[in-house]
């Protein structure tokens, strides 16, 4: 499994997201940022909107949900078009259900951390996923600084995935450039998000070349 990077429309032109999306088509995935002003101090988009944007978009959705009740609502996501549904395990009434849920939808499962998240919480359920988001800011805007005390978090769950011989994906949210793309992949990171590093370059594809590059792929 290769390093996979994503792309955050959160630092898009809400006013150009199809032009914006087309200009990211040599990444990964596209990776969709719903927030419902609640679980954290800000407002996107919610379903009509990610259903639009999963029908043309060239890459897969990865709908990073960082909204209250998860239970209700993480599946729809997964109906509405999405390919991987990433849900706040602080929201989560019950994680290992959601996450069967979504893999009886046929979408991948996927549990996000904030930073100040034990990763215990999900190590005995850990094979209920397909992916597990490390937050590397705390969630709710772009543009923050990384937050490189969360890479211990990152490396034991790269560590208990090897163990159980488990093809997890960890996922890193928040401040990834140029500058901290290495110490993400040498903690064991293999899917890059990254918004304003890719959508403040006036060459997009050049920046996510970069990215690549300096992840060793
Ligand atoms: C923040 C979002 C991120 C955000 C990352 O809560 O989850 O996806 O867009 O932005 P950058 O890459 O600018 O830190
Ligand atoms: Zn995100």
């Amino acid at each position: 499994m290769g390093i996979q990077i994503a792309p955050s429309i959160l630092s898009a032109d809400f006013a150009n997201l199809e032009r914006d999306i087309v200009a990211v088509s040599d990444a990964d995935w596209l990776h969709v940022d719903v927030m419902d002003g609640h679980f954290v101090p800000n407002l996107t988009l919610g379903l009509p909107v990610l259903e639009r944007l999963a029908e043309v978009s060239p890459l897969p959705v990865d709908a990073h949900l960082m909204i209250e009740d998860p239970d209700r609502w993480a599946p729809r996501y997964a109906e509405a078009g999405a390919t991987s549904v990433t849900f706040h395990l602080e929201a989560a009434a019950d994680p290992v259900r959601i996450a069967r849920d979504l893999r009886a939808l046929g979408a991948r499962s996927s549990v996000a951390l904030k930073p100040g998240t034990p990763v215990e919480h999900v190590m005995d359920v850990l094979v209920e996923f397909d992916m597990v988001l490390v937050m590397t800011v705390e969630p709710g805007f772009g543009g923050q600084a990384f937050m490189p005390e969360t890479m211990p978090k990152v490396r034991a769950l790269r560590d208990a995935a090897r163990a159980a011989g488990h093809p997890l994906r960890i996922e890193v949210d928040g401040g990834i450039a140029r500058d901290t793309v290495q110490a993400v992949v040498q903690a064991g990171a293999d899917m890059l998000v990254a918004g304003s590093a890719i959508y403040s370059a006036d060459d997009r594809a050049a920046a996510i070349a970069e990215l690549r590059r300096v992840a060793g792929q």
